[in-house]
């Protein structure tokens, strides 16, 4: 239950708690599929999903993430499980300083040559990449540009599997490049097959936030595909969707980041974003007067906060949390902030979920609903972000007659690039 001084505080501030942009979505990604000026990459990925996969095959993955590097090997055994081997995982290159195209690929090519050289039987290549990338009909990615503040300037515009190939040791390797939402929703699908499902998506909030989505391709009407099946999944990109209320606090966190006008959404409701854009909400609130002088003087002095210390707060108010030294009376507030700001992230997370998924009629009943993968920290780890999420999400398909499962696999992005490797 929120306060009414907190309530009065945020409606000062222009911080809506129920926006409503399903129509505005809609129009974004047709825009986007038709290759309109629209804020909806709608990113094709040449992938279909209605290939078999094929077993005891390994295949090397790297899952290039907002955080971290993983590379691994994956052979998907007798039972259809997909086996991780030879597991490392690292800081993602350019998040701990600037590098040179160069340094950025030597650093990921020197993970992958001891995994080629223990096991000759490789052959193709999963590039899990977290980043929008226009994909190519070869399957290799371009990238279009960085989000999550990643520091590799000269990487923009390249093509990774062609840049990370001459790196390797194994020129021949064959290198799919996807989105990590659109390896989560082939690696929900597994799961969707048995439980008969009739439709697929997947979606990631946790450094960013993203969703894949399956379109047939006479909707894709601004590239001319080849031969994948009647449909094929779609990266949306939908963490720079724009059209959107900025509230005050948005907007001087947006400032402060590399590409102010960019990612509106993703810096509503992502992990890279909501410790800093609490911190905005705290410095307000201190201006504002919420808060005892005590707490204005030691609200005043913190430096960074992090996705990690809102969690922290709302799971343990009294240990553990930057905040533990305020009264209770100024805890309070701290907490009903950080439970607003959760609250807003999973309500627009939902919505942008909702809009993708009702654009069309849906084929989705009660017995074969869509199969949603829902992956990331943020969502999983932030307390109280994966149980408003699913209820405003659920609230919101129930009106449109769209019914969904949601699962959560592990390691999607690495299994699912697998998948990609593997059958496309
Ligand atoms: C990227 C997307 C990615 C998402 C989730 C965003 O910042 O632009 O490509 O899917 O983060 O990792």
């Amino acid at each position: 239950m929120i306060s009414d001084s907190v309530l009065d505080f945020f409606k000062s501030h222009n911080y809506l708690f129920e926006e409503q942009f399903l129509g505005a979505f809609h129009s974004e990604m047709e825009a986007g599929l038709k290759g309109d000026d629209s804020s909806l990459a709608m990113l094709p990925t040449y992938i279909g999903v209605d290939k078999s996969i094929p077993l005891h095959r390994p295949v090397v993955v790297i899952d290039a993430g907002g955080t971290n590097l993983r590379v691994c090997k994956v052979t998907f055994d007798d039972s259809g499980e997909g086996q991780i081997d030879s597991f490392s995982k690292e800081p993602m290159p350019g998040t701990r300083g600037e590098l040179s195209s160069s340094q950025f690929f030597e650093a990921i090519a020197c993970k992958v040559n001891p995994i080629l050289e223990e096991d000759s039987r490789i052959e193709t290549l999963g590039f899990c990449f977290s980043y929008p990338a226009e994909i190519l009909p070869n399957r290799d990615g371009r990238l279009l540009f960085w989000t999550k503040e990643v520091r590799a300037p000269q990487v923009v515009g390249q093509c990774l599997g062609e840049q990370l190939l001459k790196k390797l040791d194994r020129p021949d390797l064959r290198v799919t490049v996807l989105n990590d939402t659109v390896a989560t929703l082939l690696a929900g699908k597994a799961q969707g097959d048995v439980d008969r499902c009739s439709g697929y998506a997947g979606f990631i909030l946790g450094t960013g936030m993203n969703t894949a989505v399956v379109e047939s391709n006479d909707q894709i009407s601004k590239v001319s595909l080849g031969d994948v099946g009647g449909e094929q999944v779609v990266n949306m990109e939908s963490g720079n969707f724009s059209r959107l209320t900025q509230s005050d606090f948005d907007k001087k966190l947006h400032q402060k980041t590399g590409d102010p006008d960019a990612y509106i959404l993703e810096k509503m409701v992502s992990g890279a974003y909501l410790g800093p854009l609490f911190k905005e909400v705290l410095t307000s609130a201190v201006d504002d007067g919420l808060f005892g002088s005590d707490a204005c003087e030691k609200l005043s002095a913190m430096k960074d906060i992090r996705a990690v210390d809102l969690n922290s707060v709302l799971s343990h108010p009294f240990r553990e949390n930057p905040f533990v030294e305020l009264n209770e009376e100024d805890l309070d507030v701290i907490v009903c902030l950080g439970e607003a700001l959760v609250e807003r992230a999973a309500y627009l997370s939902a919505v942008q979920l909702a809009a993708a998924l009702c654009r069309r009629p849906s084929s989705s009943s009660r017995l074969h609903p869509i199969c949603v993968n829902v992956d990331g920290s943020t969502i999983h780890k932030m307390k109280g972000y994966y149980v408003a999420f699913e209820s405003q999400l659920k609230s919101l398909l129930k009106d449109k007659g769209v019914h969904v499962m949601l699962v959560h696999k592990e390691h999607s992005p690495i299994l699912g690039s697998a998948i990609a490797a593997l059958t496309n």
